[in-house]
């Protein structure tokens, strides 16, 4: 069909055209001498995206997965004990990762649609009196279920029990587009993706590491290579990489950068609050239920809708794609067949929001879902409009 085809899962998402033009270039030498010229001051701004003026960012070629890497490798040594939940795909396999790196992994299971559980995070760092616990692990926003978890919380825990523990978030659907700080939660190590909150193709990992991981890097004895962190800080620091980078994903992440900040972050979040709390009122609207159990879990990048009993989720994924050239995520796991999932992050704006909600409309409709068409996205628009502006400041 003509048209645009719409992007709605929670990563990859739509790139603006900026980003696209600025990496329609010839390939360059990433050894030239005005080089440096160019990543110094990348380094620098991605940083305040981080909100961190004392931690050092880092961008590997790669992917989220091998962020995840990079901070377990770089920071831990063979039987360290690290603290984790699981509450979704990712945070499984984040401490699937852990484990097949030879840690021991206290992984709390938690309902899938709720977070990180802090009183359970508590008691275990309470009760751990000889600090074996060396790294706590938090995953910010669970994309496969649409839960956003409490990375504050974790630190004042830690901070109340003196418990040195390094803290790890997973901020790959939610780092640039939900509030995230580095330095005010006391972060260690937070990874990031290319192709969520950046708004560029799928390729670069990137991290931000704290003084205090790179002080436990000095001791750690797990093997790594391709993403140590001292070879990449280090050639870093002259504007070079230590072998060759993505160098135009990197002439992309530039302007993405830009967007960024001349949006101002504050704004960058308030548009994503904005949005996702119009998809959340479709949801309401059509009468069913998101996985998330309660507005303390709602993650503003992506809603995990639960599909009505005796309908399959993947029926009204396949309808949207085959049909109405529409990408929705599909349920992870245990999930699978029981939720479709609605990216609303990156580059991303009201209308872009209702086409994705009239999209969803269409599959249901079309697998006999019973709603009132057209509910979802009224309710969207409502929630949109100046007349929706006095009820949602009310509601939050
Ligand atoms: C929260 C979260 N963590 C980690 C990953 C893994 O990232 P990647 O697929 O970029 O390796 C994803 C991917 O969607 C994710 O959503």
């Amino acid at each position: 069909m003509p048209g645009y085809r719409g992007l709605y899962v929670p990563g990859p998402t739509n790139m603006p055209f900026r980003v696209r033009q600025a990496m329609d270039i010839a390939l360059e030498d990433h050894r030239a001498p005005d080089f440096p010229q160019f990543v110094l001051p990348l380094l620098a701004d991605l940083k305040k995206v981080f909100q961190t003026k004392t931690g050092y960012v880092l961008v590997f070629p790669g992917s989220g997965t091998g962020g995840w890497e990079s901070a377990i490798a770089n920071t831990l040594s063979p039987n360290d004990t690290v603290l984790a939940s699981v509450f979704g795909q990712f945070s499984l396999l984040w401490v699937d990762l852990c484990q097949r790196f030879g840690l021991k992994v206290d992984a709390i299971p938690v309902d899938w649609g709720k977070g990180v559980p802090l009183d359970q995070y508590r008691a275990k760092l309470a009760a751990d009196k000889q600090h074996t616990i060396k790294a706590v692990l938090v995953t910010h926003n669970e994309t496969a279920t649409g839960v956003t978890s409490d990375v504050a919380g974790v630190r004042r825990i830690l901070d109340d029990l003196g418990h040195p523990a390094l803290l790890f978030a997973d901020g790959v659907s939610s780092i640039a587009s939900i509030d995230f700080r580095m330095e005010e939660w006391g972060v260690d190590v937070a990874v990031a993706g290319s192709q969520k909150g950046f708004m560029l193709p799928t390729g670069l990992a990137i991290v931000c590491v704290s003084e205090k991981a790179l002080k436990a890097n000095e001791t750690a004895a797990l093997p790594r290579c391709f993403f140590d962190y001292k070879d990449m800080l280090k050639a870093n620091a002259q504007g070079y990489f230590p072998y060759t980078p993505a160098a135009t994903l990197l002439r992309g992440l530039r302007v993405s950068v830009d967007m960024l900040l001349e949006e101002g972050l504050a704004n960058v979040f308030a548009r994503h609050h904005l949005l996702a709390s119009a998809v959340r009122a479709a949801v309401a609207a059509w009468g069913l239920r998101i996985c998330a159990h309660g507005p303390e879990w709602y993650s503003n990048t992506v809603t995990a809708v639960m599909a009505p009993e005796g309908f399959d989720a993947n029926d009204i994924i396949r309808t949207a794609y085959n049909r109405f050239d529409l990408s929705l995520g599909g349920g992870l796991n245990k999930l699978a067949g029981k939720v479709f999932r609605i990216g609303h992050l990156g580059w991303l704006n009201e209308i872009m929001v209702l086409q994705a909600l009239g999209g969803v409309e269409l599959a249901m409709h079309e697998v006999g879902i019973k709603f009132e068409p057209g509910s979802g996205v009224g309710a969207a628009v409502y929630h949109l409009s100046k007349a929706g502006e006095a009820t949602r400041i009310a509601a939050e």
